[in-house]
């Protein structure tokens, strides 16, 4: 159900999600901070076996929005454990005007995670921001959309053969990470961007762990190395 990934961090895949009509995989993350409250990524449709589980890691104190695509079943997990506190980006504080947020995620990490989980914001794109994580007890770098490493064996058995022919040309698959196209395209400002990447690159992570794909297990730092080699191109 959770599986560990490094040291007191653990990830349980979901449900798949249509989106545009191709089918994606959904993934959460849990870490344990050193106060031992669980500070929960992403969450995914919460089945009984699954909420059994988180409780029985510790107390869920904080539920993480990391853009406005990925905010499904906050409302479920809100309902589930009212004491956490839910947090997301302007953006998705602004789309989800139904689900109350506790805080906004910015640049700097909030005194709750603060030197235990880094974070990025990606602002480049007007169609989609997206805050970016890094674990530094786990050496775990936290991606939601924008590395997209699908494996043959997903795509071959959910998305339609010319969707796969998109996807492979466009390097969405394991090895490479990139993300849609589409997104790449809508991407300004980009030596902001690869001052972000390199930073995170520079915290040497070990572990890479994605909504959308394949996990990385190891190497992560070369994995994202190649993974934001878009960046260098037009698109
Ligand atoms: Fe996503």
């Amino acid at each position: 159900m959770l599986k560990p990934l490094g040291k007191n961090l653990w990830f349980a895949n979901g449900g798949i999600v249509s989106f545009f009509g191709a089918a994606y995989p959904t993934r959460m993350v849990v870490v344990r901070l050193a106060s031992g409250r669980l500070w929960i990524w992403s969450p995914i449709a919460p089945t009984e076996a699954l909420l059994g589980a988180v409780r029985s890691m510790g107390e869920v104190s904080h539920l993480v929005s990391p853009n406005k695509l990925h905010y499904l079943f906050l409302k479920d997990w809100q309902a589930k454990f009212p004491a956490a506190k839910t947090w997301g980006t302007a953006s998705t504080i602004a789309k989800c005007s139904d689900i109350a947020f506790s805080g906004e995620l910015g640049s700097e990490p909030p005194p709750e995670w603060a030197g235990q989980i880094d974070q990025y914001h990606f602002t480049n794109s007007r169609f989609l921001d997206e805050m970016m994580f890094f674990h530094r007890a786990s050496a775990t770098a936290i991606v939601a959309d924008l590395s997209q490493p699908f494996s043959k064996e997903f795509l071959a058995g959910h998305w339609p053969w010319w969707l796969r022919k998109v996807a492979t040309l466009s390097h969405m698959q394991e090895g490479w990470g990139f993300p849609p196209l589409d997104l790449r395209l809508s991407f300004r400002k980009r030596a902001s961007a690869q001052r972000k990447v390199q930073s995170l690159i520079n915290s040497h992570p070990e572990h890479v762990v994605v909504a959308h794909g394949e996990i990385v297990r190891s190497d992560g730092e070369a994995y994202l190395r190649r993974a934001f080699t878009w960046l260098d191109r037009t698109w």
